[in-house]
């Protein structure tokens, strides 16, 4: 992560100020769940209080009046009422839908206050119950109020969103039915993808902004490796070794792991060798599935997502992933690192009229399955405290379990599609969810079994921020396409993009593993000479030993000589050949005895030192 000036924050003090903020934001989210309680509390008593009017009211009426057509539906009559009064906003907000109760009630509309989507949101729902349909009416509706969108279209089917949507008969009466002004409407979009692995604006992150943490999580570290991975990161930082890649990071592991770097690694304390090596061959792995691609420079600068079309609406950026479908634990760390680097560059915001960006989190499950302790803390600090920069999220998922339930407790909107009940577990599930709405007629337990397709219960937070009545809605159709938009559209779309020049082709800077290949090369090359150095060394001491050993032979013979100059005493055998020369004419002559004589010489005329 970095500091808004780009420089690399000091992972002690970021810790420390992580802590504190938690600690602030745990305060704040007591006292807001306090005041939610109270809210609630107040609210339950006033429908309790409405739905005995009400049956006091029928007990009377009843007689004169034929059944209201409501009567067909799970609700009372007040209840329907208590639904109308509980979505009427005073301030902008988006339509979800149209409350059903036996049918369509075109007047009883179904919302979202705009300034409440940074509340968060789920929306779950059996496969194919309608998840991505209210998503994308959701995305739709947030671009024409001018707030941008940012949003994973996992199986190519959002993309529909960037072509004006087809009438039909089926689709006019649907949104005749539900009191919705259909126009089919083609909305501003951006498509982007990992690493560019398909087509779309390449999104890359470097290492060192990625950090331990999410990396952890894509290489399936358990904790204690990811705990020596973040040693590893800090060690980069305080060496000043940038980590764009993954052969930055490579390198730094194996220089930990070698000879000059022994030294290095045990100073660090608490990393294991063997832990190195196993990070690094996870790393290498990864690194072999083609996951190169999606780290290095240029970084996406996640204010990209944050931009207006010229007329003024929000642009829809989709992350395009079908590239990388069998990479889940993937794209799903890549999406939280965007969140997590949007929070770090956001300014505090407060509360606002309306979102700066919504972030739409589909196939959610991926984030949180196999997740750490650390990661899933580091996830509910962000959804917590991310809000308050002017981000909404809202997290899109088959079964709400998925998500865990610290992050679910700060998830104001809820939209429930269908659920199955075919198997234990799946009736289990059922059960758990019931359990997490607010109290109402409804026998939730059955309703949830029986909405129909691009039906949901509804709730979400009101502008008091207390949850509204819970409400069988038929969702709005989008305007735009619910087929994905022609491939070549997508292209012709991302060739004219702007973004195109900044991020379409990876450079590859100088960085930790330039800068460790020349720190090995400047070792090894010392290394070189200094055995140079040693070898000259032993080299002079062998010389000088032959040179005290000729000299001391040398003396003996100059001292034997000397003796033989005085008169002889004794006769010499005149056999050999030898003999007829004198002493110093054999010394003298022989070829071995030249060379000493010249080099002793050397020294006896005082130059000492034979070299
Ligand atoms: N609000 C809606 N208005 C009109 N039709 C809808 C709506 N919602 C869903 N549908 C219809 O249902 C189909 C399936 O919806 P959708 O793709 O949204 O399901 P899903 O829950 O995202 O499925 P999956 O889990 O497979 O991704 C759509 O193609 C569309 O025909
Ligand atoms: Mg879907």
């Amino acid at each position: 992560m970095t500091n808004a000036d780009g420089s690399a924050i000091d992972p002690y003090l970021a810790q420390a100020q992580a802590d504190a903020r938690a600690a602030l934001d745990r305060a704040q989210a007591a006292a807001e769940a306090a005041q939610a309680a109270l809210a609630e509390a107040t609210r339950r008593a006033a429908e309790a209080s409405a739905a005995a009017q009400s049956a006091a009211a029928q007990t009377v009426a009843a007689p004169e009046q034929p059944a209201a057509p409501v009567a067909s539906g799970p609700l009372s009559e007040a209840a329907v009422e208590a639904v109308r009064a509980g979505y009427d906003f005073a301030g902008e907000a988006l339509q979800m839908g149209a409350l059903v109760n036996g049918e369509a009630i075109a007047d009883v509309q179904v919302r979202i206050p705009l300034g409440m989507i940074t509340r968060h949101g789920l929306v779950a729902g059996a496969t194919g119950t309608g998840k991505t349909k209210t998503l994308q009416g959701l995305a739709e509706q947030l671009s024409a109020a001018g707030v941008p969108v940012f949003a994973a279209d996992i199986k190519g089917d959002l993309s529909g969103i960037a072509t004006a949507g087809a009438s039909g008969d089926k689709l006019a009466e649907r949104t005749r039915g539900i009191g919705q002004d259909w126009t089919s409407t083609a909305f501003p979009t951006e498509y982007f993808t990992l690493g560019g692995v398909g087509t779309g604006v390449p999104i890359r992150a470097t290492i060192t902004s990625f950090g331990p943490l999410l990396l952890s999580k894509v290489l399936g570290l358990n904790e204690t490796q990811e705990s020596s991975l973040g040693l590893v990161f800090h060690y980069a930082d305080s060496q000043g070794l940038p980590l764009i890649d993954l052969s930055d990071l490579r390198s730094v592991l194996s220089y930990l792991q070698s000879d000059e770097g022994k030294g290095e690694l045990k100073e660090l304390g608490g990393l294991s060798p063997a832990t190195v090596g196993v990070i690094l061959r996870e790393l290498i792995t990864f690194a072999d599935q083609g996951a190169d691609v999606f780290f290095g420079e240029p970084e996406i600068d996640t204010a990209e997502f944050l931009r207006l079309a010229s007329d003024g609406r929000g642009i829809v950026s989709l992350l395009e992933v079908p590239g990388v479908q069998d990479k889940p634990a993937l794209f799903s760390t890549f999406l939280m690192w965007l969140l997590a680097d949007l929070m770090n560059d956001l300014p505090e915001a407060g509360d606002l009229d309306k979102p700066k960006l919504v972030f739409f989190f589909d196939e959610a499950h991926l984030l949180f399955s196999g997740a750490s302790k650390d990661f899933l803390a580091a996830i509910t600090q962000t959804v917590r405290l991310i809000r308050s920069k002017g981000v909404g999220i809202f997290f899109v998922t088959q079964i709400p379990k998925d998500v865990p339930g610290d992050v679910l407790a700060q998830l104001g909107s809820r939209v429930q599609h269908q659920l199955r009940a075919h198997t234990p577990d799946d009736a289990k599930a059922l059960r758990q969810t019931v359990q997490t709405y607010p109290v109402s007629e409804y026998d939730l337990g059955e309703v949830l079994q029986s909405l129909a397709i691009g039906e949901a219960i509804v709730t979400v937070m009101n502008e008091k921020g207390a949850p509204t009545p819970v409400a069988w809605t038929r969702m709005r159709a989008p305007q735009g396409s619910m087929d994905p938009t022609p491939m070549a559209d997508i292209e012709a779309t991302v060739q004219a993009s702007p973004l195109l020049a900044r991020y379409g082709v990876a450079v590859d800077p100088d960085s930790a593993k330039e800068m460790l290949a020349r720190r090995l090369d400047a070792a090894s090359a010392a290394a070189a000479q200094a055995e140079a150095a040693e070898a000259a060394a032993k080299e002079s001491a062998k010389s000088e030993k032959e040179r005290l050993a000729a000299q001391k032979k040398i003396d003996a013979e100059y001292d034997r000589l000397a003796r033989q100059s005085q008169p002889r005493r004794t006769t010499r055998t005149s056999s050999s050949r030898r003999a007829s020369k004198t002493p110093i004419e054999q010394v003298l002559g022989s070829p071995v005895a030249k060379t000493i004589l010249t080099e002793v010489m050397r020294g006896i005329f005082g130059n000492a030192r034979r070299r």
